[in-house]
């Protein structure tokens, strides 16, 4: 295999390889690794070049926790929004098991989904610019890169939006960590050690995703 593919093969593999791991082990983040993290956040693509990420590095357990309730309630806010306009019941219609779906329902409006973040020995908080135009992409771009490399490093992260969806939790995240006017949370990555291998969740066929020339006209015909 020529040099080229068998480094387009290992990128595929990070990027397949890629979970949201919400549990993990109380061993911290290494310094060396922290450092390779940042280093892939600060090397993504932004619009004119902007760079308007900064990154807050969280491992103090009081803050961590602070954090995690944070993310908990605004996580049950936003569920039980999604609960009360029918938004959570049309999601799950497909699931036929109504004790599942009490459950599932149950759980979502807990305030204890995202609560997760508490128990991460490290938590990047991404924080961006409000005056630059592409902030959110931008932003986004950085969290992908550094996701990516945390799974090279075979440590699991998850994306957590939760503490900074709702502009009232933002403002007390900012508060929480002295993030100055002008810039916004925009997510939290929860890093760690996996406490266990995790199966992917599933993806839309490609064939279902990609259009010839126009909208709606399949470019690969049968699944590939
Ligand atoms: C923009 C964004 C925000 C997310 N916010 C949360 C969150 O607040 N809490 C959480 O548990 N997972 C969050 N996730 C993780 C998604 O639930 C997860 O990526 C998705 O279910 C697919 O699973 P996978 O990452 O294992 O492939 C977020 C992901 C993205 C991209």
């Amino acid at each position: 295999m020529s040099e080229t593919y068998s480094l387009a093969d290992a990128t595929m593999k990070v990027i397949q390889d890629r979970r949201s791991i919400r549990e993990w082990t109380e061993e911290p983040v290494s310094e060396q690794d922290l450092a390779l993290i940042l280093e892939a956040g600060r090397q993504a693509p932004s619009g004119e070049n902007a760079q308007p990420w900064r990154f807050i590095i969280v491992t103090n357990v009081e803050a961590r926790k602070k954090l995690g309730a944070l993310a908990g309630g605004a996580s049950g806010r936003r569920f039980t929004a999604e609960y009360v306009t029918h938004q959570m019941q049309e999601r799950f219609k497909g699931l036929e098991d109504e004790a599942k779906k009490k459950a599932a329902f149950e759980k979502l409006t807990s305030g204890q989904v995202s609560a997760f973040s508490a128990n991460a020995p490290l938590s990047i908080v991404v924080c961006g610019k409000k005056d630059v135009w592409d902030t959110p992409y931008d932003t986004s771009a950085a969290i992908e890169n550094m996701l990516l490399m945390v799974t090279a490093l075979d440590l699991g992260a998850c994306w957590v939006i939760a503490p900074c969806f709702d502009a009232r939790d933002e403002e007390r995240t900012k508060a929480l960590l002295g993030i100055p006017e002008g810039f916004k949370a925009i997510s939290v990555i929860s890093i760690g050690r996996p406490t266990r291998p995790h199966r992917q969740r599933p993806r839309i066929a490609i064939n279902q995703l990609v259009f010839s020339e126009k909208w709606g006209e399949p470019y690969y015909k049968e699944q590939v």
